[in-house]
């Protein structure tokens, strides 16, 4: 049972991680809602043998639509075409405890789950937008911990629904959040129900992903930094009499692909070369909670940026600001090195040739930092193109990865990756 395989999602964040993607994609510019957009990166991911397609979430218009079309189709929608285009590849996507019913999501994933016969992952969010609050009518967007009590227990609701389709044994779950009798009118999937997934790096976050998590996407920076978290959550995960196979870390990882080095970096500077450097700044500044505006570009990050901020009142992700924190206090540079590199999203990004990808990918993950990663290509549709010509073939002569699918589930093919214990 137990493979060296790593574990690789590709994350079709709109049309490319880059906030530039959309101006150099080849594609028209409205992409990100064509459904053949979608079916065509699921092909091309399948002929890769990666593991799955991952969808963000984002139940309100967040981004400045001057600079980036950004993500719009509900992720589930999306995925059931992506399953039906596809025999192989899992699709996981990404859905709110905040803004969701744990009865109708836990019906709409299994539901899900049986159309793609067993491929189906459930990304567990909190949402730090307060656009959502405003389109769902909640005038105080609720805070991390609160919102966090009721991803405990929408998570609660929606495994004890998904284990009843088994059992046939109503469900009876009164909480602070939410009263449940009752079964959904659906039976197990071939996998059972949908394997869960969590992103959110707070204390609580990490709480949630022991506690019940299969695989966690992080944001991750530096190696260092990755395998601390790696051993945290493994071992967490020990602490609540689970195993350290059961839960795969994989954080995401920006890939900015050339033949060469050389030729990955002038890619990249053409493309940041698109970037009004204010659009970037207030992006970094929106991650810091911390106005960087007006503060020069050739002096280092100002200290004030960086201070420790109340885990209650930050409303922004505290797992991206603590990553990007320490990744600049750890490399120091000036304000403007820090926009170039971490407005883009505050996951690791490698700029390289297929050889400096597939290096990253094989040394976080025999030296105990990940079980795999969530893929970002810069641009799409060439970003995959690229990976799965020029770095997946690495990893197969490296004996990293699967020439073929072996598994038919989602489940399966995740316990198998995850089964080596290198938390050290
Ligand atoms: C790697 C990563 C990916 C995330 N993706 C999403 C997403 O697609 N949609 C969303 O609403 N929130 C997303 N979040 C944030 C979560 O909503 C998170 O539950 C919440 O904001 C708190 O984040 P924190 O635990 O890092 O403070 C993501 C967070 C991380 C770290």
């Amino acid at each position: 049972m137990s493979s060296e395989h790593v574990i690789l999602n590709v994350n079709v964040l709109d049309i490319g991680i880059h906030l530039a993607a959309w101006q150099n994609s080849g594609l028209p510019p409205t992409a990100f809602v064509d459904p053949g957009y979608f079916a065509d990166m699921a092909r091309l991911a399948e002929h890769g043998t990666l593991d799955a397609l991952f969808l963000a979430d984002g139940p309100a218009i967040r981004e400045d639509p001057r600079f980036k079309p950004s993500r719009a189709l509900e992720p589930s929608a999306i995925l059931a075409l992506v399953a039906a285009e596809t025999e192989y590849l899992g699709v996981i996507g990404t859905l709110s405890t905040t803004f969701n019913d744990p009865v109708e999501l836990a019906h709409r994933l299994l539901t899900l789950d049986h159309l793609s016969d067993g491929r189906t992952g459930w990304n567990v969010v909190t949402t730090y937008s307060p656009q959502a609050g405003n389109n769902f009518g909640l005038a105080d967007y609720p805070e991390r911990s609160v919102r966090y009590r009721r991803a405990a227990e929408f998570v609660d609701v929606v495994l004890a629904l998904w284990q009843a389709a088994r059992s046939r044994v109503p469900v009876s779950h009164h909480s602070q959040f939410f009263d449940v009798d009752g079964l959904l009118p659906l039976g197990p999937s071939p996998q059972g129900h949908p394997i869960i997934v969590q992103a959110g790096g707070s204390p609580q976050g990490r709480a949630l992903a022991a506690r019940s998590a299969n695989a966690v996407f992080s944001a991750e920076l530096t190696f260092d930094a990755g395998r601390e978290h790696y051993r945290q959550v493994k071992g967490d995960a020990r602490k609540q009499g689970r195993s350290v196979d059961d839960v795969a870390i994989l954080p995401g990882l920006i890939t900015v692909l050339g033949k060469t080095r050389e030729e990955a970096r002038r890619r990249f500077e053409h493309l940041e070369g698109f970037l009004p450097e204010f659009y970037s700044l207030d992006r970094l500044s929106t991650v810091l909670g911390y106005d960087l505006r007006g503060h020069a570009l050739d002096a280092p990050v100002p200290k004030a940026a960086l201070a420790d901020v109340d885990p209650d009142s930050f409303t922004a992700s505290l797992g991206f600001r603590e990553s990007i924190v320490r990744a600049i206090e750890e490399n120091g540079g000036t304000l403007g090195d820090a926009v170039r590199e971490f407005s883009a999203g505050g996951h690791r990004i490698v700029v390289g040739s297929p050889q400096d990808v597939a290096d990253t990918i094989e040394t976080w993950f025999r030296r105990g930092a990940a079980d795999g990663f969530n893929l970002m290509p810069d641009v799409f549709p060439s970003g995959l193109e690229d990976f799965v010509d020029h770095v997946v073939p690495i990893l197969r002569d490296r004996g990293l990865f699967r020439r073929e699918y072996a598994e038919s589930t989602l489940r399966e093919r995740f316990s198998s990756v995850s089964s080596l214990d290198r938390t050290g």
